[in-house]
């Protein structure tokens, strides 16, 4: 790795961490703590996935035991600044009760005398969680004066939403630099210094071969981390939807399957410049309509018919893959294989998922990011058989594509 990269990540390490401060000098204190339970929802608004509220309570019961007040702030979704009641954080709280084994206060306010009536009334080791932060325009916008409102006097900000770390909002970026101005620390929670550490080992001194596999429907959210891993690693699988991009970008037909064509030039450089270590699927599978209970054709690349639409990678495919995937010794993935929600046309992203497993079984560092993948490996019943699971989507992206993370980069200096 070049050394500015080194350096720069080494400063990055040097951030206050929670673990460093001592608990009895949060005993009986307002701590804010910021999370990133932006998690899924059903039409329910029955909450999906638990995954970020449950990375989070390491952090909370460490709180917690240290007798200090608990004010818990989080988005979720993107109301635009409006309130949505389908997007309170209300669902939240029974998972938080059944994860803590206690009372967790809800206030339907961020701001406002109501919230700072609940946040007044706190005990020690008391939580509460305050409503959703996006239902102000002054989230998104970063507004300081608001940033110091949401702050609730607290002079300690715990910062645990690394989900978030990529975004400079209120909640975070701006609420970091109001708890520092009024000489109070901004710190990371566990979770926020396990993601940052894990992450930085494999940009800095990752065992080699470092393979990646990207997969998904678009090249567009993710091409700087096609770049960078390029740049990077040893081999760069590439299967989902944005494979179909390269097929064209080789010249051949890809039917009516999903196309980016603007970035057709783009693929076109990157199979110039690293024709060595990018590696396509060399088959994949098709079908004619999307949709459960549909048996896909095999094909060739080279032998996809006009009105087929590529669903997942090919038997040939997995084969290769999955072999230098159980070779690597770091490997980064990020992204299924094809429309893997749907029984019939996940077989390519298991495999693989199968594959990781094994690799992190016989001592790859193994690291899944974006909710996608987890998701997969949950489904097939390898979630916890990876060396790390990050919580991060976008953040993760970034933080792998070589860029700051202005969320963990505002927290107070060691
Ligand atoms: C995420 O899920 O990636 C984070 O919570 C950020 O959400 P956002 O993309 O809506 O800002």
């Amino acid at each position: 790795m070049d050394l500015n990269r080194k350096d720069s990540l080494l400063a990055l390490m040097k951030k206050k961490l929670l673990r460093n401060i001592s608990p009895d000098s949060m005993t009986g204190r307002i701590v804010l703590v910021r999370v990133d339970y932006n998690v899924p929802l059903d039409n329910l608004c029955r909450v999906t996935d638990l995954s970020r509220i449950e990375r989070t309570i390491p952090t909370l019961e460490y709180l917690i035991s240290a007798g200090a007040k608990l004010v818990l702030i989080s988005h979720l979704g993107r109301p635009g600044g409006r309130r949505e009641p389908e997007l309170s954080l209300y669902p939240i709280v029974g998972h938080l009760q059944r994860f803590l084994d206690k009372k967790v206060e809800f206030c339907a306010e961020v701001v406002g005398p109501k919230a700072r009536e609940a946040v007044s009334g706190l005990s020690n080791g008391d939580v509460l969680l305050l409503e959703n932060t996006r239902f102000h325009p002054e989230e998104t916008e970063n507004d300081m004066l608001w940033s110091d409102e949401i702050r609730h006097e607290a002079d300690i900000f715990v910062n645990d939403a690394f989900g978030m770390a990529h975004r400079s909002h209120a909640s975070t970026t701006g609420v970091s630099k109001t708890t520092k101005k009024c000489g109070g620390i901004s710190v990371a929670g566990f979770l926020m210094e396990t993601e940052i550490k894990v992450l930085s080992k494999v940009l800095s001194e990752p065992a080699r071969p470092l393979v990646g596999v990207i997969g998904g429907a678009k090249i567009s959210g993710k091409i700087d981390l096609i770049e960078e891993l390029l740049r990077r690693v040893d081999s760069l699988l590439i299967g989902g939807a944005m494979s179909n991009t390269f097929f064209l970008a080789m010249g051949h037909n890809v039917g009516e399957s999903l196309v980016e064509e603007k970035f057709v030039d783009f693929a076109q450089d990157l199979l110039k410049e690293f024709k060595d270590k990018l590696l396509l699927p060399i088959d994949v599978m098709t079908a004619k309509a999307i949709g459960p209970g549909i048996s896909p054709e095999h094909r060739k690349i080279g032998e996809i018919g006009e009105s087929d639409k590529v669903v997942d990678i090919g038997d040939q495919t997995i084969q290769v893959f999955s072999e230098i995937i159980v070779r690597s010794k770091t490997l980064i993935w990020n992204g299924p294989m094809g429309i893997f929600e749907i029984p019939s046309f996940a077989t390519g992203t298991f495999r693989l998922a199968e594959a990781a497993a094994e690799a992190a079984k016989q001592g790859s560092y193994v690291i899944l990011g974006g909710g996608d993948s987890s998701a997969a490996a949950k489904a097939a019943g390898v979630f916890t058989k990876m060396t790390h699971v990050s919580t991060g989507g976008g953040a993760t992206l970034e933080f792998l594509s070589g860029k700051t993370l202005p969320g963990y980069e505002a927290l107070s200096d060691e």
